[in-house]
C-alpha cells in the first residue's frame, strides 16, 4: 500500500473497515518506520522514549531495537517492550517496557515507555491495533495514527505523537520489515 493511501486511513472510524484485512496480532513482533526519507528504520528504546533508526548512532548509554509482545486482547492490546536479543548482544537497564502515547493534554509529545518505576498519568497504555500490518491506536472507536518523527541526528529520529510544532515529517509504523534493507544496516529482509 502507498504511503497517501495508508495515510487516508489515519483516522476512520473502526466499525467502518471490513474484515479483509484484521489480522491477529503476532505473537512477537518489531515496529519500523517508514516516512519521507527513510524507509523502515526498525523502532528501538533509548532513555525511556522511542526512536527510529540505529541504536549505535544514539548517544544514550543503553539504547536496543525493541521487540514488541502483546498483553491483553481485541481493541485493549498494551504492547510491552524488550531488547532484540538478536541485535542488542550487550547488556541494557530496560526490560518489560510498556510502549505509551502522550494524551491529548500532554505537553511532551514523544512516543515513549513506561517500566514498572515509573507511572505517567499523561498518557495512553491501551489500544495499540494492527490495521494490516500497520499500527494504530484505537481512540473513541477510531483507529488513530498520527505518529510522527523529528530527525535529531544522523539516523537518529525522535518518534512523535499528533505534533508537527518542530517539523516533524508523518511516519507510518509496520510490523514487517522493508523488502529492500539496503540502507537499514543490521536488519536482514527474512
Ligand atoms: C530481531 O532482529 C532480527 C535481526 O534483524 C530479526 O530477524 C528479528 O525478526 C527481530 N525480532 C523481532 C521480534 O523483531
Ligand atoms: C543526546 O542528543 C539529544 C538530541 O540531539 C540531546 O537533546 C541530548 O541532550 C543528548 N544527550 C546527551 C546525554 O548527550
Ligand atoms: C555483537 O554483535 C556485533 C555486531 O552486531 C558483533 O560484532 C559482536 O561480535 C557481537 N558480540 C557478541 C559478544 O556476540
Ligand atoms: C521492576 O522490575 C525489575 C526487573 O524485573 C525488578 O528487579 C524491580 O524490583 C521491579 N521494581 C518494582 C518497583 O517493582
Ligand atoms: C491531535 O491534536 C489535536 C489538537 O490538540 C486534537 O484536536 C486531536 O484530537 C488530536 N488527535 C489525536 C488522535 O490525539
Amino acid at each position: 500500500m502507498s504511503f497517501t493511501k495508508l495515510s487516508l486511513l489515519c483516522t476512520l472510524p473502526l466499525l467502518a473497515l471490513g474484515a479483509k484485512f484484521k489480522r491477529a496480532t503476532p505473537d512477537e513482533f518489531g515496529l519500523f518506520g517508514y516516512g519521507q526519507g527513510f524507509g523502515g528504520f526498525p523502532l528501538f528504546y533509548a532513555d525511556g522514549y522511542a526512536y527510529l533508526g540505529e541504536p549505535s548512532s544514539s548517544n544514550s548509554s543503553d539504547p536496543g531495537v525493541v521487540t514488541f509482545t502483546p498483553s491483553g486482547s481485541g481493541t485493549s492490546q498494551s504492547w510491552i517492550g524488550n531488547p532484540n536479543t538478536t541485535l542488542t548482544n550487550y547488556t541494557v537497564s530496560w526490560s518489560d517496557v510498556t510502549f505509551a502515547v502522550p494524551t491529548v493534554s500532554s505537553s511532551d509529545r514523544r512516543v515513549r515507555f513506561l517500566t514498572n518505576e515509573t507511572s505517567d498519568s499523561d498518557v495512553v497504555t491501551t489500544g495499540f491495533y494492527f490495521y494490516g500490518s500497520t499500527a494504530f491506536v484505537v481512540e473513541g472507536g477510531k483507529l488513530e495514527s498520527p505518529w510522527y518523527a523529528l530527525q535529531v541526528s544522523e539516523r537518529v529520529h525522535a518518534l512523535y505523537w499528533n505534533d508537527t510544532s518542530l517539523g516533524q515529517v508523518p511516519v507510518i509504523l509496520r510490523n514487517n520489515p522493508p523488502s529492500n534493507p539496503q540502507n537499514v544496516p543490521g536488519i536482514s529482509s527474512n
